[in-house]
């Protein structure tokens, strides 16, 4: 990750939070068509497959189909839903300036989209990620605190509790990768990660490869996690009111808890998991996953 002082070098008027002009108008057609393209290859996979609080956002936040969002303008509607604002990052940006962007309602989106000869892979997250993958759930008040929430705790974990390890997990296998129950037996995506992929969108929920086990604190706490392939496991939610009520609570006794026992591996399932679905492993893929 570039420093500020390296990042001043190609964007001269960044700001010490880390953030830039959007400048919309310098985006090309070629840009503007990459998301068109991944706008509408994800429209026709999300009906059935992301949850209705995801389509729900999508729906009201009105997200722009045709091209590039103008970050403002995309700013002043989901305040008037949440307070949340997103705001031009020219990349990834340092943890603390990460938390306390989240902490004030900000989420800090990538300025640069994928090109057109790189859809399905991505290093590092983009405008599509960020934006079509994460905004929509900032609509929702429960999961728009959530997130204000886990700012917050992501400087405790920093600074106070040396566990950031074991929270970018509980990041890791909810707001990227989580899935929610659908109340008929079946999953339906919520997870950025997963909902701005094509392939993974419909892994995620169709496979029979990955394991899919009910959502406990601890448990995700402990569990590492693959960045560069589709996931070996899911966690499931029951509801966002759930995962705000199991999270909101002083995480000080659990990460003394955490610093010592066990670390699983992305694919274990244990006798005391509460498994939805078991994983058959059979997935050999060739080409890795966009976030
Ligand atoms: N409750 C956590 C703490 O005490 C903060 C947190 C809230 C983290 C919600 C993630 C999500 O530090
Ligand atoms: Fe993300």
């Amino acid at each position: 990750m570039a420093t500020l002082d390296q990042l001043r070098l190609t964007h001269p008027e960044i700001r010490d939070d880390f953030t830039i002009d959007q400048h919309w108008e310098t985006y090309g057609a070629a840009e503007h068509g990459v998301w068109k393209t991944l706008y509408d290859r994800q429209a026709k996979v999300l009906p059935g497959r992301a949850c209705d609080e995801y389509l729900s956002g999508l729906a009201d936040l009105k997200l722009e189909a045709d091209g590039i969002p103008h970050l403002e303008r995309l700013s002043d509607r989901l305040e008037k839903l949440t307070g949340w604002r997103v705001v031009s990052v020219p990349g990834l940006v340092p943890d603390e300036v990460f938390f306390d962007h989240l902490a004030h309602r900000r989420f800090p989106a990538g300025h640069f989209i994928r090109r057109a000869d790189q859809l399905d892979y991505l290093e590092e997250p983009d405008i599509f990620h960020d934006v079509f993958g994460h905004v929509p759930m900032l609509a929702h008040p429960v999961f728009a605190d959530y997130m204000e929430a886990y700012g917050k705790g992501g400087m405790r974990a920093l600074n106070e509790f040396h566990a950031l390890k074991n929270l970018a997990r509980l990041y890791w296998y909810t707001v990227e990768f989580g899935l929610i129950a659908s109340g008929d037996g079946g999953v339906r995506i919520y997870g950025s990660g997963i909902v701005s992929s094509r392939t993974e969108s419909i892994y995620a929920v169709e496979s029979p490869s990955p394991n899919r086990i009910g959502f406990d604190l601890e448990r995700v706490m402990r569990t590492e996690y693959r960045i560069d392939d589709f996931q070996e496991s899911y966690f499931v939610i029951r509801s966002f009111d759930e995962l705000f009520a199991e999270t909101y609570k002083d995480f000080a006794a659990l990460y003394c808890k955490l610093a010592g026992g066990a670390t699983y591996r992305p694919g274990d399932v244990l006798a005391t998991d509460h498994v939805v679905t078991r994983g058959t492993h059979t997935y050999v893929g060739g080409s890795h996953a966009a976030e």
